[in-house]
C-alpha cells in the first residue's frame, strides 16, 4: 500500500464554523509564477505561495532545469530567471506527481526549447487525457510522444523554433490555453486561441505583469513569440478554490460566521459564488482590492437555508474545481439540484461525478450520475465509510459534508489533500470541524 491510501479523515457529526481565517495560496497562480519567473530576465520574488506538491512539483521541474530557485520559506520565493533560452537539459524525468497544470503547461513551454525532456507522474495523471494539448501543439511543428492512448509520459524531442496557429479549442480549458500561449512565446509570429467559454485567465494577467504584451479581442487571446519577460514581484491571493470548502461548510452548518480573508475573486474564478448564492448562501464580498493584478476580497459567509436549483451550463468552466464542494451543497439543500455541461469533472483527478456519486449513495443521498453531470436530491444523510479515489478535493468535500451528516464520516485516501490544502485538516479543525487525521 503507498503513502497515498494511509491518511484518513475521522469527522464527528455536527459542529459550525467561525472565525476568521486565510486559506492557503492559489494554486493556479503558483504554477505560473514559478514557470514565468523562471524564463523572465531579473530575479522574480513570490509571496503567498502554495506550498502543496502540485505547485512544488512545478517548482521543482525548473530547479532540475538548473533554474536557481530559494525557498519555499512561508510562502516566499525567489526565482533567478535565466531567459528566454536559458533553461538546461533536466538531469531526469520531471516528475509532476499529481499536477495535470504542471504537466499540460509545462509541455508548451518544454515544446519550444532545444533539449529533450520527458513528463511523468502519478497514476492519475498517466490517467489524463492529453491529446488535447498534443495535437494543437504538433500543429505548432512541436514533437511529442505520448502512449497509444495519449496519456503520459511524455517526450519531448527538441525543435529550432515552432510555427504560431490560430486555434478554436474544443473543450473550455485554461490549461490548454496556457499550455499554447506558453508555446507561442516561443514561435515565430503570432499565435492565436480562441475559447468556446470563459476560462481562468490568470496567464493572461501574470504575462502582462511580467511586461509580456498579450492582445485579448473577444473570445481570442493573441501573443507574439520572440520577446522577453521582466522579472516582477508576485503576491498570490488565497485559492477561491480551497476557500470552497469553508464556504460550503459555513453555508450548511447552523451557527456558522466565518471569514475567509485575502480571497482570489478573479472574475474567471467566482462560480461557486454565483452558484451558492443562487441556492441561497449568505455570502459578502468585502474589502476588494487588487493584487498585482488579481482581484482579492475577504469573504464573509453564515449559515443559510439553501435550496437545489438547476446550475447554469455558463457558469461550469468558472466553478469546474469546486463541484466536489457543490455537490455536497446540493446535498443538504431543500429540493433538487441539476448539473448538466460538465462531461469534464469526468477527467480531473479523478471521475468526480462517479466517486461523488458513490460516496454520496454511502451517506444515503439520492444522486443519479449522469454522462454530463449529476441530479442530486437534497435532505437528512447519514455517514459511513467513503472513499475520495486519491482525489484532494473529493475527500476535503466529504470532510466538510460532517457538519451535517446523521453519524461520523470516515473519508479515505486523503494524502493528496497536501496536492493543494496542506493543513487543511488542522485549520478546518481551528475553525469548528470536528475531524482528526488517522495514519494507517
Ligand atoms: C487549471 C485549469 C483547470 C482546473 C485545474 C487548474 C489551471 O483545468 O481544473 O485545477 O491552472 O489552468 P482545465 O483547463 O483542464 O479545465
Amino acid at each position: 500500500m503507498n503513502a497515498v491510501s494511509e491518511l484518513s479523515f475521522h469527522v464527528e457529526p455536527g459542529g459550525a464554523l467561525t472565525g476568521c481565517i486565510r486559506v492557503p495560496g492559489d494554486k493556479s497562480i503558483s504554477h505560473r509564477g514559478i514557470m514565468l519567473g523562471a524564463i523572465a530576465d531579473g530575479v522574480t520574488e513570490i509571496s503567498g505561495f502554495l506550498e502543496g506538491a502540485d505547485s512544488l512539483a512545478t517548482l521543482g521541474a525548473f530547479r532540475d532545469m538548473g533554474v536557481g530557485i530559494e525557498g519555499p520559506d512561508a510562502g516566499c520565493v525567489r526565482i533567478d530567471g535565466v531567459g528566454m533560452h536559458g533553461l538546461q537539459t533536466p538531469g531526469a524525468d520531471l516528475d509532476l506527481g499529481n499536477s495535470g497544470t504542471s504537466m499540460r503547461l509545462l509541455s508548451g513551454l518544454l515544446a519550444g526549447q532545444r533539449f529533450a525532456s520527458t513528463l511523468v507522474g502519478d497514476a492519475s495523471l498517466r490517467a489524463r487525457p492529453m491529446r488535447r494539448i498534443i495535437e494543437p501543439l504538433a500543429r505548432m511543428g512541436a514533437r511529442i510522444g505520448s502512449t497509444d492512448q495519449g496519456t503520459a509520459p511524455l517526450h519531448i524531442e527538441p525543435v529550432e523554433s515552432l510555427l504560431p496557429i490560430n486555434y478554436a479549442m474544443p473543450v473550455a480549458s485554461a490549461q490548454v490555453k496556457s499550455c499554447l500561449l506558453l508555446a507561442g512565446l516561443y514561435a515565430r509570429g503570432e499565435t492565436c486561441v480562441a475559447e468556446p467559454a470563459p476560462t481562468r485567465d490568470h496567464t493572461e494577467r501574470m504575462l502582462a505583469a511580467f511586461a509580456y504584451p498579450v492582445r485579448r479581442a473577444g473570445p481570442r487571446i493573441c501573443i507574439t513569440g520572440g520577446g522577453r519577460l521582466s522579472a516582477c514581484r508576485l503576491d498570490v491571493p488565497g485559492d477561491i478554490s480551497s476557500a470552497a470548502f469553508f464556504l460550503v461548510g459555513a453555508s450548511i452548518a447552523a451557527g456558522s460566521d466565518l471569514t475567509l480573508e485575502h480571497v482570489g475573486v478573479n472574475p474567471t474564478r467566482i462560480g461557486v459564488l454565483s452558484i451558492l448564492r443562487a441556492m441561497g448562501a449568505d455570502i459578502q464580498v468585502m474589502n476588494r482590492r487588487d493584487a498585482g493584478g488579481e482581484p482579492v476580497a475577504d469573504l464573509r459567509v453564515r449559515a443559510a437555508d439553501l435550496k437545489g436549483i438547476r446550475i447554469p451550463q455558463d457558469q461550469v468552466p468558472l466553478a469546474i474545481d469546486e463541484f466536489p464542494a457543490l455537490f455536497i451543497a446540493a446535498a443538504c439543500a431543500r429540493g433538487e439540484t441539476l448539473l448538466t455541461g460538465a462531461q469534464e469533472l469526468r477527467v480531473k483527478e479523478s471521475d468526480r461525478i462517479q466517486v461523488m456519486a458513490d460516496g454520496l449513495a454511502v451517506l444515503g443521498v439520492e444522486a443519479d450520475p449522469r454522462a454530463d453531470g449529476i441530479r442530486i436530491r437534497g435532505g437528512a444523510f447519514g455517514g459511513g465509510p467513503v472513499d475520495s479515489g486519491g482525489d484532494h478535493r473529493i475527500a476535503m468535500a466529504f470532510a466538510v459534508a460532517g457538519l451535517r451528516a446523521g453519524a461520523p464520516i470516515e473519508v479515505r485516501n486523503c494524502a493528496n489533500v497536501g496536492t493543494s490544502f496542506p493543513g487543511f485538516a488542522a485549520l478546518a479543525a481551528e475553525i469548528g470541524l470536528a475531524i482528526e487525521e488517522a495514519r494507517r
